[in-house]
């Protein structure tokens, strides 16, 4: 069975053909970040008139890159929630548009399921229940995937997603957005143990997280030295904000792991790229032989090859949409598997 699949929740306009789930015929990923740089993050607005302007040609793409026709397709996916409303509504529209002239199913994904789903690609093995770490630019959750469409969020941030941590201190260390990355990077050079910063105490859930004060942290110790007149090496601070990072989600998903009895842990979201996340989380689940599945680099951030994944996978479950489909900004894992 073959999926057209569209993205557009955020600032990247993508469109997939995947088949069968896991077998990815082509992935397309237009991105905007570029433009969203001169404004040091997403600018809604431009989000939405830039997708409306790419998106015809996008799926085009990644019709012809897999050497498709419309008529070879047998279901329309498309990400609904959470996202940018704005955005979300203009691969929706595109989508319905799709279903409605071609008498295709359409199928409504939700965006964290198919940052999750994006693991089956790369793994088909893995196989629920298991455990997820999702880290992304808006969402930092610890999940109990119960099958491949039901969900159980036992962790979660009670403020800054770990994505948006990253971008803030990034942006602080005079790094571009989304900085994510460049905090990756310098990490492989600085020092990790030059600065000690504080593991945020989270009231309620012992699996919940808090990235705010760790940010405040950071920002305190660069405007302090700008003031004194102090040399701070970048590198070294990055480094130790990472590892931070690090020991904080990889401490709470072993803790949940243990407590909760999973034996088999998986990671997704754009986090998922960090390489001392990926680094720190396999050793920690290699010491207590956990058995520890990460999405391949290319479809760790935004793609909609991983909404053609989950939308086979809803497709199955019975999930449909008809054309009263809207977008919606917020909504849980949990709503999604009453
Ligand atoms: O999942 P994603 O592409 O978009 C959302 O759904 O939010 O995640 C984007 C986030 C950004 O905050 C970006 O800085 C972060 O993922 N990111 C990284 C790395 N690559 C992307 N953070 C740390 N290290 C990376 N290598
Ligand atoms: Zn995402």
């Amino acid at each position: 069975m073959k999926i057209l699949a569209i993205e557009s929740s955020c600032d990247e306009t993508a469109c997939a053909v995947v088949e069968d789930g896991v077998n990815v015929l082509s992935n397309i990923v237009a991105t905007q970040i570029a433009e969203h740089r001169l404004y040091g993050g997403v600018v809604p607005e431009i989000a939405s008139r830039r997708h409306a302007e790419s998106i015809s040609q996008v799926v085009s793409k990644a019709l012809a890159d897999a050497s498709c026709t419309l008529d070879d397709v047998d279901a329309i996916a498309v990400t609904y929630a959470p996202g940018l409303i704005g955005a979300l509504l203009v691969g929706i529209s595109f989508a319905k548009g799709l279903a409605l002239s071609s008498g295709k199913p359409l199928i409504p994904v939700h965006h964290i399921a198919g940052h999750i789903a994006a693991n089956y690609i790369s793994h088909p093995d893995l196989e629920p229940p298991y455990l997820c770490l999702v880290v992304s630019g808006g969402h930092s959750h610890i999940v109990e995937v119960l099958d491949r469409t039901r969900y159980r969020v036992v962790g979660r941030t009670h403020d800054d997603a770990a994505g948006e941590c990253f971008d803030k201190v990034a942006r602080t260390l005079g790094y571009e957005y989304p900085g994510g990355k460049f905090i990756d990077k310098a990490s492989k050079i600085g020092n990790a143990n030059a600065f000690r910063f504080p593991h945020p105490k989270v009231d309620g859930c012992e699996y919940d997280f808090s990235f705010s004060g760790l940010k405040t942290a950071v920002i305190n110790l660069v405007h302090n030295s700008v003031q004194k007149g102090t040399e701070l090496v970048r590198e070294d601070v990055a480094a130790s904000f990472q590892r931070t990072v690090c020991e904080i989600l990889v401490g709470k998903t072993m803790k949940a792991a243990e407590d909760l009895g999973y034996k088999t842990i998986a990671l997704a979201g754009g986090v998922s790229a960090n390489t001392g996340v990926r680094d720190a989380l396999q050793s920690a689940c290699d010491d207590r032989r956990l058995t520890l599945y990460m999405p391949e680099l290319r479809y760790c951030g935004d793609n909609a090859a991983m909404i053609g994944c989950q939308g086979y996978f809803d497709y199955l479950a019975g999930k449909r949409a008809d054309q009263s489909l809207n977008g919606i900004a917020t909504l849980s894992l949990e709503k999604i598997s009453e």
